[in-house]
């Protein structure tokens, strides 16, 4: 299997994952990328099971739209049972590197609303240490110099994601050259730049459970 069926495999391995829970007014999270793409796509045959969804970006909501799926406001929903997401990067503790999108700052506030996130990804996906993926971090635009200053002190290589806005109306900066051997500390240390909005590592709030799609099959790795 390729890269593209890999991701086809996982997405319909995680949208029976769903279907096995779906419970009554259940909210379901939904990510972007295209792993979070294929997932979409899943859902059509049970879409009418599902009560609603919260979008991680203005592209995720087009298409749960397009599919005929409520798409709500984070604000209105008390609780999102699952959330599913793609992701650049993942390490055997399910700490995770996102936003190759762009889309890492709702995808940080769906994962910390959800009961249970899970994250789909093919198997080039998974690496002992999280990094060759460089880091992307959003940023206020007009403390972005500031920002990849900081970060060049920690040993980073900030990159700007030139004629790339986000959803938030801010800008990234991907940071190469990292080896990240504690992404807790990292992320934490990252949180406190001032004009730093949200940093891809997710390992303060990592994934619950990770379907890795590999030549030899699906395999579910757990926290
Ligand atoms: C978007 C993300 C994606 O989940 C990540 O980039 C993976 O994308 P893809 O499924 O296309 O490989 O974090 O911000």
């Amino acid at each position: 299997m390729d890269q593209n069926e890999l991701k086809k495999a996982v997405a319909a391995a995680a949208a029976e994952y769903v279907k096995e829970r779906l419970h009554e007014g259940m909210v379901l999270g939904v990510g972007t990328g295209s792993t979070a793409n294929a997932f979409i796509e899943c859902l059509a045959p049970f879409k009418d099971q599902i009560r609603a969804t919260v979008a991680s970006s203005e592209e995720t909501h087009r298409r749960l739209r397009a599919l005929g799926l409520e798409v709500l406001d984070l604000n209105s929903v008390n609780e999102v049972a699952i959330y599913v997401d793609g992701a650049d990067e993942a390490n055997e503790q399910l700490h995770l590197i996102k936003g190759g999108g762009g889309a890492l700052t709702r995808e940080k506030i769906i994962a910390a609303v959800a009961r249970e996130f899970v994250c789909i990804a093919d198997q080039s996906k998974y690496v002992q240490v999280l990094g060759r993926f460089p880091l992307p971090v959003e940023v206020i635009p007009m403390a972005r110099s500031h920002v990849a200053r900081q970060i060049v002190r920690l040993g980073g290589d900030p990159v700007y994601r030139e004629g790339f806005v986000t959803d938030n109306g801010n800008h990234i900066l991907d940071i190469h050259g990292l080896e990240i051997r504690d992404a807790v500390s990292l992320e934490a240390q990252l949180n406190q730049m001032t004009g730093l909005v949200t940093n891809g590592l997710f390992a303060a709030r990592p994934a619950d459970l990770l379907i890795l799609g590999t030549s030899e099959g699906i395999r579910n790795y757990k926290a």
